[in-house]
């Protein structure tokens, strides 16, 4: 039986007679209802209320809206300027929630949260370093001790190659972390051919095999050992037959340190070259004898008994902290510091550049000094390409964009290594600028008027921060807590000084506090 509007009907027969009347009568159905509708006046549903005067879409109301012009993709192109005139308090959107807080977004009104490695894995930035600068006493190192410490409470390790002034030291013990003093007088001395720690895996991400370990060992002593020598004779280069010499200084000192069961350290290779000094040809000879001079003075300069020995510490890869406080060479010759500076960044270099070692910040504190040493620069170019490699982030710290110009001459090797710094670096934090280093900061980082304004008179502890091509305005702010445990300015009121001019020392343009000078103290070369 089918049923259809207001018709019944029985249905019998075979399958194609049913069909045909099943299909008759629901042309009946519809007809009979078709007739009914027509019988029948239609209803308004609508009829007593007010005629709708808008789409289906709503009222466009002011805020609602509905009812405005979409925007395509495709955007409309104004310049700046207009676009700023049109729409005066628009910003662009803030960086998101990732990460430990930084302080506030000025621009946007929220928190500004960064984490390094979440900027990389989204995308914002590609390169794992950081450029800070600011004029003396502007909050620089605040920043980078507020960000570390936050982001190691995230998780993250941290290490500061050389801590010039000390200031890192009380921040590390509260992190429960490592300091390491060094100095002349200190018991600890640091072995700069110490072995590093062993990665797992080969920068192709094969197992590393004992060949491979020792490779890498040697290159990097020969490496140091290199450095360490320019660094004493002045020089940019080994000759060929110093470098010959050097090769067979370490070939001769891992079999003596061997035969003595034990790591090998420098007056091995003193010891090995006076003896291939005997043995080699005589312009080999002669190459040995300067080594020799040049490395004994480890021994009995103003770094003497800090890196002519075995290490008195370990480095423990699970400590969250760890800093290289250097502030008792204050008195060293330049060339002093230099050595100890290279013979500590290659220490703790050696000890983090492991991709089993988690993420780690490292910070290198007073950066102009570091970017005048060829040493350092050529061992930060090289650990900035391999950073991301060893789960590594970079923070270099330095007055001004000029600082890089130090480096050396316009298109010397120096300076496109200290400008590859810069393009590196794809977070930069501006914090204020003197007037003559404005120009140098805008065109170096594509800074637009009003960034250049706002650089001339940022309060302390406020910065652009400018990560790939996005810029922010970022306020660091500081817990009670963190106040006076970053407060620098404490000591100068500590010491008498009452930061004003007197505290510090200008060479050429540049100002430093007066114990970090270059070429304070007195040379005992
Ligand atoms: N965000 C901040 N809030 C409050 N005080 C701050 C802030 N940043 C820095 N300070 C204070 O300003 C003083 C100088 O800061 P800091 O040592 O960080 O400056 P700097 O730029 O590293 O100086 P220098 O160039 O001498 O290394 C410190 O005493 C610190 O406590
Ligand atoms: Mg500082």
């Amino acid at each position: 039986m089918a049923k259809q509007q207001n018709v019944f009907a029985f249905i019998d027969g075979d399958k194609k007679t049913r069909k045909e009347q099943a299909r008759a009568v629901r042309a009946l159905g519809l007809e009979a209802q078709r007739q009914l509708d027509e019988s029948q006046p239609k209803k308004d549903f609508n009829a007593g209320f007010p005629k709708r005067r808008w789409s289906s879409g709503g009222q466009p109301r002011r805020h609602s809206g509905r009812g405005a012009s979409i925007l395509h993709d495709g955007g409309v192109k104004v310049a700046g300027h207009t676009a700023a005139t049109a729409y005066p308090f628009c910003a662009g959107p803030n960086l998101g929630a990732s990460g430990p807080p930084i302080g506030e977004d000025l621009y946007g009104g929220g928190l500004f949260c960064a984490d390094p490695w979440d900027l990389y894995r989204r995308g914002i930035i590609s390169g794992m370093a950081m450029l800070l600068f600011g004029t003396v006493g502007t909050g620089k190192s605040s920043l980078s001790k507020s960000w570390t410490t936050r982001l190691v409470q995230f998780g993250k390790k941290l290490a500061v190659a050389s801590d010039l002034k000390g200031e890192w030291t009380e921040v590390i013990h509260r992190l429960k972390g490592k300091v390491i003093q060094i100095g002349p007088g200190l018991p600890t001395r640091l072995n700069p051919l110490e072995e590093g720690v062993r990665p797992s895996i080969d920068r192709m991400g094969n197992p590393l095999s004992d060949e491979g370990w020792a490779m890498m060992v040697r290159t990097r002593r020969l490496s140091i050992l290199t450095t360490i020598v320019k660094i004493l004779t002045g020089q940019d280069d080994l000759t060929p037959a110093e470098n010959n010499a050097l090769q067979e200084g370490v070939e001769g000192a891992i079999a003596i340190a061997e035969r003595a069961g034990r790591m090998m350290i420098i007056p091995d290779v003193i010891e090995a070259l006076k003896v291939a000094e005997k043995e080699s040809p005589r312009k080999i000879s002669d190459a040995c004898e300067d080594l020799v001079m040049s490395l004994e003075r480890l021994h009995t300069g103003d770094v003497g008994g800090m890196f002519d020995g075995l290490s008195t510490v370990t480095f423990e890869s699970d400590v969250p902290a760890v800093s290289i406080d250097t502030a008792a060479l204050r008195g060293a010759t330049q060339t002093g510091r230099r050595v100890a500076s290279a013979c500590c960044g290659t220490w703790i270099e050696a000890m983090v550049t492991n991709p089993d070692g988690g993420q780690r910040l490292v910070v290198y504190e007073e950066g102009w000094d570091a970017v005048t040493s060829r040493a350092d620069l050529e061992r930060m170019v090289e650990n900035w390409k391999l950073a991301r490699d060893y789960g590594i982030f970079n923070i270099l710290i330095l007055h001004k964009v000029s600082d890089l110009n130090m480096a050396g001459d316009q298109g010397s090797q120096m300076a496109a290594m200290a400008k590859s710094l810069l393009a590196d670096a794809d977070i930069k934090v501006i914090y204020r600028q003197d007037a003559a280093a404005l120009r140098a900061t805008t065109e170096e980082l594509e800074l637009n008027d009003k960034e250049r304004q706002m650089l001339k008179t940022l309060p302390k502890g406020t910065g652009l921060w400018r990560l790939g091509q996005k810029t922010f305005h970022v306020s660091n702010d500081l817990t009670d807590e963190e106040e006076p445990l970053f407060d620098t300015d404490q000591r100068l009121r500590a010491s008498g000084d009452t930061g004003d001019d007197d505290a510090f020392v200008t060479v050429g343009d540049h100002r430093f506090t007066d114990w970090a000078a270059p070429g304070a103290g007195k040379d005992v070369a």
